[in-house]
């Protein structure tokens, strides 16, 4: 009897698994794991892929974890087990994949890597993503520009600030700017005066405001009490507005006492608000539209057997094998071009900001 039980419940799963995968009509259907709704991005990441692969004819499962690892892998678990045909993914820990990866090779469902890379296993089919090195140099040279470092200025004083360290990205965002900056804070043109110039020091666990908010407030208290910071590198917008939140509660933001140079990325909407108020100073735009055209191009060229495009295949190393890469090309916003790269291109209305 027992045996019977298991065999019909193996028998409906796989007839499941079967309908969900095509439907029964030929509809194939692509599961979306996103990391948070927290941040805009990837709520603006999701619903474009939704729309352009829903356009191609396919039927799509968004799901956003949260920033919780265990929700994202049970989010992907439920994805194989409706029989999704492939996967498209922006990990919260990269290195947390490794059985759901299994289980998706088991079962020859594709996975792409989508912004953020997967660590750590051979089955990651192919990975679309921007320039991360380059993002952070455009950051780290628009702190040169600003200050005029190449012409000797200085000293000024700057604080670091880096990304989440289980975030593949947040080492490329930070190597990108400290080649950059590093020269500068060598000669002491750049004066770091909390000492923290390592990455693992500057490191915000899960990109969180809060937490860069609450270092930036140790930092001020501790060492600028009779000093005025002039710069901050911040990788990541979310990351901006706590620095700045920080920086505003101890008197920052006034025409005696304005606030320092404030880096970004993203373009999120509320950063964009806040370069347009004077405050946060310069953001780092990566067209979601764009990422999430090559995402589901690729996802669709592999449905079809067809070779996706790609033009990095050396820069991706997951620690298994090289991801075959579409790097798309970052672009840098402040007070001077916002209208002309977000408004005039279409990526924001007007009166969002
Ligand atoms: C990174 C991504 C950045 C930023 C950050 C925090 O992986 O490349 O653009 O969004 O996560 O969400």
């Amino acid at each position: 009897m027992k045996k019977l039980v298991l065999v019909s419940v193996t028998l409906l799963t796989l007839l499941f698994v079967a309908a969900c995968g095509d439907d029964g009509d030929g509809t194939q259907t692509v599961g979306i794991a996103m990391p948070t709704q927290s941040s805009e991005r990837w709520v603006d990441d999701g619903n474009n892929m939704v729309e352009m692969f829903e356009e191609l004819g396919y039927e799509t499962d968004l799901q956003y974890a949260e920033d919780v690892v265990e929700n994202q892998l049970s989010q992907i678990e439920n994805m194989i087990t409706r029989g999704v045909d492939i996967l498209v993914i922006a990990s919260i820990d990269g290195e947390a994949l490794t059985d759901v990866l299994d289980q998706a090779e088991n079962l020859n469902i594709p996975v792409i890597s989508y912004d953020r890379l997967i660590m750590n296993h051979d089955h990651v089919s192919y990975y679309a993503t921007f320039d991360n090195f380059g993002v952070g140099v455009i950051q780290g040279e628009y702190i040169e520009e600003q200050l005029g470092l190449a012409d000797g200025e200085g000293p000024f004083n700057i604080e670091l600030f880096a990304g989440s360290p289980d975030d593949n990205n947040a080492y490329f965002f930070w190597d990108g700017a400290m080649s950059v900056l590093d020269p500068y804070i060598e000669n002491g043109q750049l004066v770091v005066r909390s000492g923290q110039t390592e990455f693992s020091q500057a490191a915000t666990l899960r990109w969180s405001g809060s937490e860069a908010q609450e270092r930036m407030d140790n930092i001020l208290s501790a060492h600028y009490s009779d000093e005025t910071l002039d710069v901050v590198y911040s990788p990541f917008d979310g990351i901006s507005l706590g620095v700045i939140s920080s920086l505003q509660a101890v008197g920052y933001g006034t025409d005696a006492r304005p606030l320092p140079i404030v880096t970004g990325q993203d373009a999120e909407r509320s950063s964009v608000r806040s370069i347009i108020a004077g405050e946060q100073t310069q953001t780092v735009f990566k067209d979601t539209r764009a990422l999430a055209e090559q995402a589901v191009n690729m996802a669709d060229s592999v449905l079809n057997d067809e070779e996706p495009e790609v033009n990095d295949t050396e820069t991706y190393d997951n620690n298994v094998k090289v991801v075959p890469s579409y790097l798309l090309e970052p672009v840098s916003v402040d007070i001077d071009n916002y209208q002309e790269v977000l408004i005039d291109s279409g990526y924001y209305d007007e009166d969002e900001l």
